[in-house]
């Protein structure tokens, strides 16, 4: 394949389909994640640059099956974007030690393992990348009741800095990408601000693109996006 090739997790919805679409519509071939297969329609035009699996982040053998199917299909990838994620919000008095693994597994574990699967193709492209959709969450603790997702998110923020130190020398750079309230399913279940007054899905797919177009010497390690203001964000 003569273009370059994204994974996508959690392409089924909001900010993971969002990403997939504008990374095809400006020329990647994308794999996209999905517990559901359903190809999108925007895919019609090449399928050629479509790929679709079977992904369900609490499968953990899936990811190295997964990285395997696209480097049988297109031989090479070039960026992973783990976008995959639950929000379960409850204190961490209140959450169940079920509930808190399912969060740690699907937000943390998961795009972890998804990293390590597609590292040695990410290296052998000399400039390979990965996003990690954490979250402003990751950055404060907002409130009590989103206290065991911010758990989960700083952890992503964590992983996010340390694939960045492990993949430097090999060109890979990683972005803890940190948005604030995204108009997504996610976001609407969680607040009844309208969906105009948050950060569209659209503008942060066109945030990530920038992010994975950037040369290997302009290296964002963070990239914190808001809809309203905060005192540091
Ligand atoms: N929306 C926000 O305000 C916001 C803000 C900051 C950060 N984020 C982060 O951004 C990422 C994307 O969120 P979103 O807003 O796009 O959420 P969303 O609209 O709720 O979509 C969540 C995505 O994750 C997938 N997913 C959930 N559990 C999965 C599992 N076990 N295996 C595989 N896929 C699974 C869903 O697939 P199904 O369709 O199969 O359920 C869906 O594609 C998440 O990591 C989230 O924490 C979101």
């Amino acid at each position: 394949m003569s273009c370059k090739v994204a994974l996508i997790s959690g392409a089924s919805r909001g900010i993971g389909a969002a990403t997939a679409k504008t990374l095809f519509e400006a020329g990647w071939a994308v794999s996209l994640g999905m517990r559901q297969l359903a190809l999108p329609e925007w895919a019609d035009g090449a399928p050629d640059r479509v790929h679709q699996f079977a992904y369900d982040a609490t499968d953990q053998a899936v990811a190295q099956e997964w990285s395997q199917a696209v480097t049988d299909r297109f031989g090479r990838i070039d960026a992973l974007i783990a976008s995959a994620g639950i929000m379960i919000p409850k204190t961490p008095i209140e959450i169940s030690d079920a509930e808190m693994t399912e969060m740690l597994e699907i937000n943390v574990q998961a795009p972890r393992r998804l990293a390590a699967a597609c590292w040695d193709a990410l290296a052998a492209s000399g400039e390979g990348r990965i996003i990690m959709l954490a979250s402003l969450s990751g950055k404060r603790v907002k409130s009590a009741q989103a206290g065991s997702y911010s758990m989960s998110k700083f952890a992503v923020v964590g992983l996010a800095h340390a694939l960045r130190q492990a993949g430097f020398d090999q060109g890979i750079r990683c972005t803890a990408v940190c948005p604030g309230f995204v108009a997504t399913d996610m976001a609407m279940s969680i607040t009844d601000r309208a969906p105009e007054v948050m950060t569209q899905p659209e503008d942060l797919a066109r945030v990530i693109q920038t992010l994975i177009d950037l040369p290997n010497e302009a290296s964002v390690a963070e990239f914190a996006v808001n809809c309203q203001l905060e005192e540091r964000f």
